[in-house]
């Protein structure tokens, strides 16, 4: 019989025995979303408050155990979920999930970090405001995570990334210190911004316990569209129109392979996908939010579409007549991750570029994939607002898709990313780097950029013990 760690009994006395998790199936906590590996926790530890949030980080820094903060355990790039040595602390913030108070002179939400965000936007709806961050796993990740990653979603190219949205922070420090910056002030040129510095730190900073976040009032009108359209290039040509017609009303625009779409009718069958007979390779999903009118949304959207229709750039389009139709067209869109995981696991990739690059970058990546993985399939779809693609790779169809991963995800990497630097992009828009990146950002940032990083770290936790090896590896 091994001896139970002497931290267990420090942190049951925080959060009661209830809350500290050792036994049982625990992979919630271990797998991560896209199980791509099943982690061993010493135990997933769940705190009340932001002051038990600071008792358990002082009780680990004390004992020496190192800890991964986990809000929905949806992100992308196994970030979230211990290693496999069975001697870190999942801290999960679920319990902490109330908002705290919504100011709506102010524009602003101050919320726990472990709300989910659909409860968040549904709070902010009720009292007559919109939040806006969206992203198709809303029903279960937290605005903790959120800001842990900076996350991205489908309203970017009006209301920006999580990092634009937020006004304020309140985080637990890698030495269990509370900093209080709920302020919700708009401007604050008081020195450095440690708001900024911490979100999109992935929890290797501290722990966010909650956060001030903007609002805006509730569109009057929503209208969504689904076109058919000949190419990539046409798809960039919408968006130029649609930015000309709609301006700031332009609150959505996404694209979608037609391979990426031929998955959503495989594993859903039930859901119908538009212009599935017509001959086009893509397709985009586009809103219009107004604050006129309904007439008003309407005669400015149809008149953006007679444009591009005129102009080629659309084949055929859609425009949603209801609430519940505009639903199921962007159903379709943010089913594409869950149908793609159906199809066994994938390499994926969520890279960004100037928008005018994209097809370029597309056509030739593509050529070059095609020729050096003969076989491997294409899921093309994503933020075009934002120059944001998931350009993922599907193993061939029949093969063995565990084996493709082991033996080509490093070379089909290689391929993508150097193709990526080569058009000055990113190597992650929005899911963050994690353990499954971390290699590959060592080879892509520039060497004084990371020399910045690892200091930043080291001054903030110098004993490596919040969520290490996760976006930087400290010796
Ligand atoms: P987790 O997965 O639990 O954690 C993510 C990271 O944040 C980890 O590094 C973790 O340590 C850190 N973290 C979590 N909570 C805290 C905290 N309180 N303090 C400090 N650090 C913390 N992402 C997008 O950007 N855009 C999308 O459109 C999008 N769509 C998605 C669709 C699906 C179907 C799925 C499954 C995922 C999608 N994601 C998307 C990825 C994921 O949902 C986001 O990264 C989300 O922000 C993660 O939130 P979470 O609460 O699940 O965080
Ligand atoms: C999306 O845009 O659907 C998400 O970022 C998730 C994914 O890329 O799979
Ligand atoms: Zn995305």
């Amino acid at each position: 019989m091994t001896t139970p760690h002497p931290v267990l009994e420090a942190l049951r006395q925080i959060v009661g025995a209830a809350n500290v998790l050792t036994e049982g199936d625990l992979s919630a906590w271990e797998l991560d979303w896209r199980k791509r590996v099943h982690g061993r926790a010493l135990a997933v530890v769940r705190p009340a408050s932001t002051a038990e949030v600071a008792a358990v980080v002082k009780a680990c820094a004390q004992a020496g155990v190192s800890m991964v903060p986990q809000g929905g355990n949806t992100g992308m790039v196994v970030g979230s979920t211990p290693d496999t040595s069975g001697t870190q602390v999942v801290l999960s913030l679920q319990r902490m999930n109330q908002v705290r108070v919504l100011d709506g002179a102010n524009l602003t939400v101050t919320v726990d970090a472990g709300c989910v965000l659909q409860s968040l936007q549904e709070a902010c709806e009720r009292a007559g405001f919109l939040f806006p961050l969206s992203l198709a796993s809303e029903g279960s990740c937290t605005i903790g995570g959120n800001l842990g990653t900076n996350a991205g979603g489908t309203q970017v190219v009006r209301y920006g990334n999580t990092r634009e949205l937020c006004l304020g922070l309140e985080v637990v420090t890698p030495q269990g210190d509370i900093w209080d910056g709920l302020t919700g002030l708009r401007k604050d040129n008081t020195g450095y911004d440690l708001r900024h510095l911490m979100i999109g730190s992935e929890g290797t900073l501290g722990v966010i316990t909650a956060a001030t976040m903007k609002l805006y009032p509730l569109p009057v009108s929503q209208l969504t569209a689904f076109a058919a359209v000949p190419s990539l290039e046409a798809a960039v040509e919408l968006l130029g129109l649609a930015h000309r017609h709609l301006s700031a009303g332009l609150t959505g625009f996404e694209v979608m392979g037609r391979f990426a779409l031929s998955l959503v009718t495989r594993h859903f069958p039930q859901i119908k996908v538009p212009f599935q007979d017509r001959d086009c390779p893509y397709c985009v999903v586009l809103e219009n939010s107004d604050q006129e009118s309904e007439t008003h949304a309407r005669e400015r959207f149809e008149r953006l579409l007679e444009a591009a229709l005129e102009q080629g750039c659309v084949l055929d389009a859609v425009v949603a007549e209801s609430i519940t139709q505009a639903r199921q067209l962007w159903h379709i869109r943010e089913s594409i991750p869950l149908a793609q995981a159906q199809e066994g696991l994938n390499i994926k990739h969520d890279i960004s570029i100037a928008v005018s690059r994209i097809p370029e970058f597309v056509r030739s990546t593509d050529a070059l994939l095609a020729q050096q993985f003969p076989g491997a399939r294409l899921v093309n779809y994503g933020h075009l607002g934002d120059g944001n693609l998931h350009y993922n790779v599907q193993a061939p169809e029949g093969s063995d898709a565990e084996a493709f991963l082991k033996n080509q995800e490093g070379a089909v990497n290689a391929l993508v990313y150097e193709r990526v630097d080569q058009f000055r992009g990113s190597i992650s828009a929005e899911h963050g780097i994690g353990s499954l990146k971390r290699g590959e950002l060592q080879h892509h940032k520039s060497p004084v950029a990371l020399c910045m990083m690892r200091a930043i770290k080291q001054a903030l936790d110098p004993h490596n013990r919040m969520n290490p090896n996760r976006v930087l590896s400290i010796e």
